[in-house]
Protein backbone atom coordinates (compact mmCIF):
# COMPACT_ATOMS: atom_id res chain seq x y z
CA UNK A 1 0.00 0.00 0.00
CA UNK A 2 1.44 3.61 -0.83
CA UNK A 3 1.91 6.06 2.04
CA UNK A 4 -0.80 9.03 1.73
CA UNK A 5 -1.72 11.99 3.68
CA UNK A 6 -4.57 9.78 5.51
CA UNK A 7 -1.74 7.88 6.74
CA UNK A 8 0.10 7.34 10.30
CA UNK A 9 3.28 7.95 9.75
CA UNK A 10 6.70 8.15 12.55
CA UNK A 11 9.29 9.85 11.74
CA UNK A 12 11.95 7.89 14.57
CA UNK A 13 14.51 10.63 15.49
CA UNK A 14 12.41 14.11 13.83
CA UNK A 15 14.71 16.70 15.34
CA UNK A 16 18.11 15.44 13.42
CA UNK A 17 19.38 17.22 10.43
CA UNK A 18 17.37 14.22 8.17
CA UNK A 19 14.17 13.87 10.34
CA UNK A 20 13.67 17.45 10.55
CA UNK A 21 13.56 17.38 6.96
CA UNK A 22 11.18 14.65 6.73
CA UNK A 23 8.94 16.53 8.95
CA UNK A 24 8.83 19.35 7.21
CA UNK A 25 8.16 17.75 3.79
CA UNK A 26 5.36 15.67 5.72
CA UNK A 27 3.45 18.83 7.06
CA UNK A 28 3.99 20.80 3.57
CA UNK A 29 2.34 17.76 1.70
CA UNK A 30 -0.93 18.07 4.35
CA UNK A 31 -0.21 14.68 6.29
CA UNK A 32 -2.69 14.96 9.13
CA UNK A 33 -1.06 11.88 11.41
CA UNK A 34 2.49 12.34 11.63
CA UNK A 35 3.76 10.87 14.89
CA UNK A 36 7.23 11.90 16.78
CA UNK A 37 9.11 11.39 19.86
CA UNK A 38 11.75 13.12 21.58
CA UNK A 39 15.31 10.70 22.21
CA UNK A 40 14.08 12.11 25.95
CA UNK A 41 10.34 10.78 25.69
CA UNK A 42 11.42 7.31 23.79
CA UNK A 43 14.79 5.81 23.60
CA UNK A 44 14.98 3.49 21.14
CA UNK A 45 17.34 1.53 22.38
CA UNK A 46 14.97 0.39 24.99
CA UNK A 47 13.35 -2.42 23.13
CA UNK A 48 10.22 -2.53 25.55
CA UNK A 49 9.78 0.48 25.46
CA UNK A 50 10.03 0.81 21.73
CA UNK A 51 7.26 -2.31 21.25
CA UNK A 52 4.80 -0.30 23.93
CA UNK A 53 5.20 2.88 21.52
CA UNK A 54 3.93 1.06 18.41
CA UNK A 55 1.53 -1.45 19.99
CA UNK A 56 0.07 2.04 20.92
CA UNK A 57 0.65 4.15 17.96
CA UNK A 58 0.26 1.89 15.42
CA UNK A 59 1.98 3.31 12.57
CA UNK A 60 1.20 2.17 9.03
CA UNK A 61 4.33 3.74 7.58
CA UNK A 62 7.95 4.16 9.20
CA UNK A 63 10.72 6.37 8.47
CA UNK A 64 13.81 5.54 10.37
CA UNK A 65 16.20 8.53 10.44
CA UNK A 66 17.01 8.06 14.67
CA UNK A 67 21.04 6.92 14.85
CA UNK A 68 23.94 8.02 16.78
CA UNK A 69 25.98 9.80 14.62
CA UNK A 70 28.89 11.81 15.01
CA UNK A 71 32.36 12.84 12.90
CA UNK A 72 35.74 10.72 12.57
CA UNK A 73 36.88 12.01 16.80
CA UNK A 74 33.71 10.98 18.04
CA UNK A 75 33.84 7.44 16.05
CA UNK A 76 36.96 6.99 17.07
CA UNK A 77 36.92 7.88 20.65
CA UNK A 78 33.30 5.97 21.24
CA UNK A 79 33.68 2.66 18.88
CA UNK A 80 31.75 0.22 20.76
CA UNK A 81 29.10 2.81 21.37
CA UNK A 82 28.27 3.63 17.70
CA UNK A 83 28.50 -0.16 17.36
CA UNK A 84 25.94 -1.14 20.13
CA UNK A 85 23.55 2.00 20.12
CA UNK A 86 22.81 2.25 16.08
CA UNK A 87 22.15 -1.97 16.10
CA UNK A 88 20.19 -1.36 19.34
CA UNK A 89 18.06 1.73 17.78
CA UNK A 90 17.51 0.22 14.28
CA UNK A 91 16.88 -3.67 15.23
CA UNK A 92 14.07 -2.62 17.85
CA UNK A 93 12.45 -0.08 15.55
CA UNK A 94 12.54 -2.55 12.48
CA UNK A 95 11.19 -5.36 14.73
CA UNK A 96 8.84 -3.20 16.42
CA UNK A 97 7.31 -2.44 13.29
CA UNK A 98 6.81 -6.10 11.81
CA UNK A 99 5.42 -7.19 14.97
CA UNK A 100 2.40 -4.37 14.64
CA UNK A 101 2.01 -4.51 11.05
CA UNK A 102 3.95 -1.24 9.71
CA UNK A 103 3.50 -1.61 5.77
CA UNK A 104 6.27 -0.07 4.35
CA UNK A 105 9.48 1.14 6.17
CA UNK A 106 12.77 2.91 5.51
CA UNK A 107 15.61 2.78 6.62
CA UNK A 108 18.35 5.35 6.46
CA UNK A 109 21.90 4.44 6.35
CA UNK A 110 24.66 6.29 5.14
CA UNK A 111 27.62 6.24 1.60
CA UNK A 112 30.01 4.74 4.64
CA UNK A 113 28.27 1.42 4.07
CA UNK A 114 30.53 1.04 0.77
CA UNK A 115 33.68 -0.18 0.07
CA UNK A 116 37.19 2.51 1.46
CA UNK A 117 38.01 1.81 -2.13
CA UNK A 118 34.89 1.65 -3.94
CA UNK A 119 34.73 2.02 -7.70
CA UNK A 120 33.05 5.77 -8.44
CA UNK A 121 30.53 5.98 -9.15
CA UNK A 122 29.16 4.08 -6.10
CA UNK A 123 26.62 1.65 -7.50
CA UNK A 124 24.41 -0.13 -4.77
CA UNK A 125 25.41 -3.51 -6.16
CA UNK A 126 29.06 -2.60 -4.66
CA UNK A 127 27.58 -3.64 -1.34
CA UNK A 128 30.03 -5.92 0.64
CA UNK A 129 32.74 -6.34 -2.53
CA UNK A 130 35.68 -4.68 -0.09
CA UNK A 131 36.87 -3.71 3.25
CA UNK A 132 35.34 -0.84 4.78
CA UNK A 133 36.93 2.65 6.29
CA UNK A 134 38.54 1.83 9.15
CA UNK A 135 37.80 5.17 10.74
CA UNK A 136 33.81 4.27 11.09
CA UNK A 137 33.90 0.79 10.46
CA UNK A 138 31.95 0.29 13.85
CA UNK A 139 29.58 2.35 12.16
CA UNK A 140 29.20 1.22 8.84
CA UNK A 141 28.83 -2.75 10.10
CA UNK A 142 25.61 -1.34 12.03
CA UNK A 143 24.34 0.28 8.78
CA UNK A 144 25.17 -3.04 6.93
CA UNK A 145 23.36 -5.15 9.53
CA UNK A 146 20.56 -2.78 9.39
CA UNK A 147 19.93 -3.39 5.29
CA UNK A 148 20.57 -7.28 6.00
CA UNK A 149 17.77 -6.96 8.07
CA UNK A 150 15.40 -5.38 6.32
CA UNK A 151 16.13 -7.73 3.68
CA UNK A 152 16.28 -10.58 5.69
CA UNK A 153 12.76 -9.69 6.84
CA UNK A 154 11.47 -9.22 3.84
CA UNK A 155 12.12 -12.55 2.95
CA UNK A 156 10.97 -14.48 5.91
CA UNK A 157 7.64 -12.20 6.72
CA UNK A 158 6.83 -10.87 3.79
CA UNK A 159 7.48 -7.07 4.75
CA UNK A 160 8.32 -4.14 2.63
CA UNK A 161 11.37 -2.59 4.20
CA UNK A 162 13.48 -0.25 1.97
CA UNK A 163 17.01 1.38 2.87
CA UNK A 164 18.12 4.38 1.80
CA UNK A 165 21.89 5.71 1.13
CA UNK A 166 21.63 9.52 1.16
CA UNK A 167 25.26 10.81 -0.36
CA UNK A 168 26.37 13.83 2.10
CA UNK A 169 24.17 16.13 3.29
CA UNK A 170 23.63 19.70 4.34
CA UNK A 171 20.97 21.73 5.22
CA UNK A 172 18.67 23.99 8.12
CA UNK A 173 19.99 22.56 11.65
CA UNK A 174 23.25 21.32 10.31
CA UNK A 175 25.91 21.86 12.93
CA UNK A 176 28.98 24.20 13.05
CA UNK A 177 30.26 22.92 15.59
CA UNK A 178 34.32 22.41 15.01
CA UNK A 179 34.88 19.24 16.23
CA UNK A 180 31.60 17.87 14.82
CA UNK A 181 30.37 19.51 11.83
CA UNK A 182 30.46 18.50 8.10
CA UNK A 183 32.79 19.77 5.42
CA UNK A 184 29.95 22.48 4.21
CA UNK A 185 29.15 24.12 7.28
CA UNK A 186 33.09 23.90 8.86
CA UNK A 187 34.23 25.71 5.50
CA UNK A 188 31.31 28.54 5.82
CA UNK A 189 32.31 29.12 9.45
CA UNK A 190 35.52 29.58 8.43
CA UNK A 191 34.66 31.80 5.84
CA UNK A 192 33.01 33.57 7.62
CA UNK A 193 35.06 34.54 10.55
CA UNK A 194 37.81 35.30 8.03
CA UNK A 195 35.40 37.67 6.48
CA UNK A 196 34.89 38.75 10.14
CA UNK A 197 38.40 39.15 11.12
CA UNK A 198 39.39 40.91 7.96
CA UNK A 199 42.12 37.71 7.15
CA UNK A 200 43.88 38.56 4.10
CA UNK A 201 43.67 34.84 2.96
CA UNK A 202 41.33 31.57 4.30
CA UNK A 203 43.23 28.16 4.91
CA UNK A 204 41.98 25.42 3.71
CA UNK A 205 43.06 21.91 5.03
CA UNK A 206 44.49 19.48 2.47
CA UNK A 207 44.93 20.10 -1.62
CA UNK A 208 41.85 21.00 -2.59
CA UNK A 209 41.33 18.12 -5.04
CA UNK A 210 39.32 16.05 -3.04
CA UNK A 211 35.95 15.64 -4.60
CA UNK A 212 32.46 15.33 -3.19
CA UNK A 213 28.46 15.30 -3.83
CA UNK A 214 26.33 17.41 -1.70
CA UNK A 215 22.62 17.10 -1.42
CA UNK A 216 19.90 19.40 0.77
CA UNK A 217 18.49 17.45 3.17
CA UNK A 218 14.77 18.56 1.85
CA UNK A 219 15.89 16.83 -1.40
CA UNK A 220 16.79 13.96 0.29
CA UNK A 221 13.47 14.30 2.19
CA UNK A 222 11.19 14.64 -1.23
CA UNK A 223 13.36 11.25 -2.32
CA UNK A 224 12.12 9.62 0.91
CA UNK A 225 8.45 10.50 0.38
CA UNK A 226 8.64 9.67 -2.80
CA UNK A 227 9.80 6.38 -2.78
CA UNK A 228 7.18 6.03 0.50
CA UNK A 229 4.38 7.31 -2.25
CA UNK A 230 5.06 5.31 -4.77
CA UNK A 231 2.63 2.17 -6.61
CA UNK A 232 3.15 -1.06 -4.97
CA UNK A 233 5.00 -2.48 -7.97
CA UNK A 234 7.31 0.36 -8.24
CA UNK A 235 8.04 -0.13 -5.00
CA UNK A 236 7.80 -4.34 -5.12
CA UNK A 237 10.94 -3.84 -7.50
CA UNK A 238 13.17 -2.38 -5.40
CA UNK A 239 12.58 -5.40 -2.83
CA UNK A 240 13.98 -8.09 -5.23
CA UNK A 241 15.06 -11.39 -3.07
CA UNK A 242 18.28 -11.75 -5.02
CA UNK A 243 19.99 -9.00 -3.59
CA UNK A 244 19.48 -6.27 -0.33
CA UNK A 245 16.29 -3.57 -0.81
CA UNK A 246 18.72 -1.29 -1.17
CA UNK A 247 18.87 2.63 -3.21
CA UNK A 248 21.39 5.31 -3.22
CA UNK A 249 19.89 8.88 -2.72
CA UNK A 250 21.96 11.83 -4.16
CA UNK A 251 22.36 14.29 -7.10
CA UNK A 252 24.55 12.46 -9.47
CA UNK A 253 27.28 15.17 -9.57
CA UNK A 254 30.59 16.12 -7.38
CA UNK A 255 32.63 18.97 -6.83
CA UNK A 256 36.05 19.30 -5.56
CA UNK A 257 36.83 21.00 -2.29
CA UNK A 258 38.74 24.32 -4.49
CA UNK A 259 35.04 25.17 -5.68
CA UNK A 260 33.87 23.92 -2.57
CA UNK A 261 35.72 26.78 -0.49
CA UNK A 262 35.03 29.06 -3.57
CA UNK A 263 31.38 28.95 -2.94
CA UNK A 264 32.04 29.11 0.91
CA UNK A 265 33.83 32.37 0.07
CA UNK A 266 31.30 33.65 -1.72
CA UNK A 267 28.23 33.03 -0.20
CA UNK A 268 29.97 34.68 2.97
CA UNK A 269 31.21 37.81 1.02
CA UNK A 270 35.04 36.87 2.28
CA UNK A 271 37.01 38.66 -0.30
CA UNK A 272 40.39 37.20 0.59
CA UNK A 273 42.77 34.68 -0.79
CA UNK A 274 42.23 30.68 -0.26
CA UNK A 275 45.28 28.95 0.85
CA UNK A 276 45.11 25.05 0.52
CA UNK A 277 47.26 23.59 3.49
CA UNK A 278 48.39 19.94 1.15
CA UNK A 279 50.31 19.21 4.72
CA UNK A 280 46.55 17.91 5.85
CA UNK A 281 45.19 15.22 5.08
CA UNK A 282 42.42 15.16 2.21
CA UNK A 283 40.52 11.83 2.25
CA UNK A 284 39.18 9.57 0.16
CA UNK A 285 39.96 11.31 -3.24
CA UNK A 286 36.12 10.74 -4.85
CA UNK A 287 32.72 10.15 -3.23
CA UNK A 288 29.77 9.87 -5.54
CA UNK A 289 27.16 8.14 -5.58
CA UNK A 290 25.49 6.06 -8.49
CA UNK A 291 21.79 6.90 -8.72
CA UNK A 292 20.88 5.76 -11.71
CA UNK A 293 18.41 3.28 -9.61
CA UNK A 294 16.66 6.34 -8.09
CA UNK A 295 16.32 8.62 -11.79
CA UNK A 296 15.05 5.68 -13.08
CA UNK A 297 11.81 6.26 -11.05
CA UNK A 298 11.76 9.51 -12.36
CA UNK A 299 13.01 11.96 -9.18
CA UNK A 300 15.80 14.15 -9.23
CA UNK A 301 16.52 16.85 -7.16
CA UNK A 302 15.83 20.32 -7.32
CA UNK A 303 17.53 22.63 -5.04
CA UNK A 304 20.84 23.94 -7.36
CA UNK A 305 23.70 24.07 -4.31
CA UNK A 306 24.56 27.56 -4.78
CA UNK A 307 20.93 28.31 -3.67
CA UNK A 308 20.47 26.09 -0.97
CA UNK A 309 24.05 26.99 0.71
CA UNK A 310 23.18 30.82 0.51
CA UNK A 311 19.63 29.80 2.41
CA UNK A 312 21.76 27.87 5.01
CA UNK A 313 24.00 30.60 5.51
CA UNK A 314 21.18 32.98 5.47
CA UNK A 315 19.74 30.73 8.28
CA UNK A 316 22.87 30.69 10.30
CA UNK A 317 24.11 33.97 10.46
CA UNK A 318 23.06 34.51 13.99
CA UNK A 319 24.54 31.48 15.07
CA UNK A 320 27.87 32.12 13.30
CA UNK A 321 28.23 35.74 14.38
CA UNK A 322 27.64 34.66 18.16
CA UNK A 323 30.64 31.96 17.70
CA UNK A 324 32.66 34.68 16.20
CA UNK A 325 31.66 37.00 19.03
CA UNK A 326 32.66 34.62 21.60
CA UNK A 327 36.32 34.26 19.61
CA UNK A 328 35.98 30.18 20.30
CA UNK A 329 37.08 29.52 16.57
CA UNK A 330 40.75 29.94 14.96
CA UNK A 331 40.42 30.97 11.68
CA UNK A 332 43.00 28.60 10.27
CA UNK A 333 42.07 25.46 11.26
CA UNK A 334 39.19 22.66 9.23
N1 LIG B 1 23.95 14.10 7.89
C1 LIG B 1 24.45 13.48 6.82
O1 LIG B 1 25.27 14.05 6.06
C2 LIG B 1 23.99 12.11 6.47
C3 LIG B 1 24.41 11.59 5.26
C4 LIG B 1 24.02 10.34 4.90
C5 LIG B 1 23.21 9.61 5.74
N2 LIG B 1 22.78 10.10 6.92
C6 LIG B 1 21.97 9.22 7.76
O2 LIG B 1 20.74 9.78 8.15
C7 LIG B 1 20.38 9.33 9.46
C8 LIG B 1 20.13 10.54 10.34
O3 LIG B 1 21.28 11.37 10.33
P1 LIG B 1 21.24 12.89 10.82
O4 LIG B 1 22.36 13.57 10.16
O5 LIG B 1 19.86 13.43 10.72
O6 LIG B 1 21.63 12.68 12.36
P2 LIG B 1 21.32 13.65 13.57
O7 LIG B 1 21.13 15.04 13.10
O8 LIG B 1 22.37 13.36 14.60
O9 LIG B 1 19.92 13.11 14.10
C9 LIG B 1 19.78 11.84 14.66
C10 LIG B 1 18.52 11.82 15.48
O10 LIG B 1 18.40 10.54 16.11
C11 LIG B 1 18.04 10.73 17.46
N3 LIG B 1 18.51 9.65 18.31
C12 LIG B 1 19.79 9.22 18.46
N4 LIG B 1 19.83 8.21 19.34
C13 LIG B 1 18.56 8.00 19.75
C14 LIG B 1 17.95 7.10 20.66
N5 LIG B 1 18.69 6.19 21.35
N6 LIG B 1 16.61 7.17 20.86
C15 LIG B 1 15.88 8.08 20.18
N7 LIG B 1 16.38 8.95 19.30
C16 LIG B 1 17.71 8.91 19.10
C17 LIG B 1 18.71 12.03 17.85
O11 LIG B 1 18.14 12.59 18.97
P3 LIG B 1 19.10 13.33 20.04
O12 LIG B 1 19.87 14.35 19.24
O13 LIG B 1 18.18 13.89 21.03
O14 LIG B 1 19.99 12.24 20.58
C18 LIG B 1 18.49 12.87 16.58
O15 LIG B 1 17.23 13.49 16.59
C19 LIG B 1 21.57 8.47 9.93
O16 LIG B 1 21.26 7.12 9.73
C20 LIG B 1 22.70 8.87 9.04
O17 LIG B 1 23.59 7.79 8.79
C21 LIG B 1 23.16 11.35 7.30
Amino acid sequence: MRMTPDHRVYIAGHRGLVGSALLRSLQQRGYRHIITRTHAELDLTDAPAVNAFFATEQPGFVLLAAAKVGGILANHTYPADFLRENLLIQTNVIEASRRSGVQRLLFLGSSCIYPKLCPQPMREEYLLTGPLEPTNRPYALAKIAGVEMCWACNRQFGTRYLAAMPTNLYGPGDSFDLQNSHVLPALLRKADTARRNGDPTMTVWGSGTPRRELLHSDDLADACLFLLETDDAVFDSLLPTDAPPLINIGTGEDLSIRELAELAARVTGFPGDLVFDASKPDGTPRKLMDVSRLRALGWQPRIPLEEGVRAVYEAAKDQLAQFWATARTPSDSN
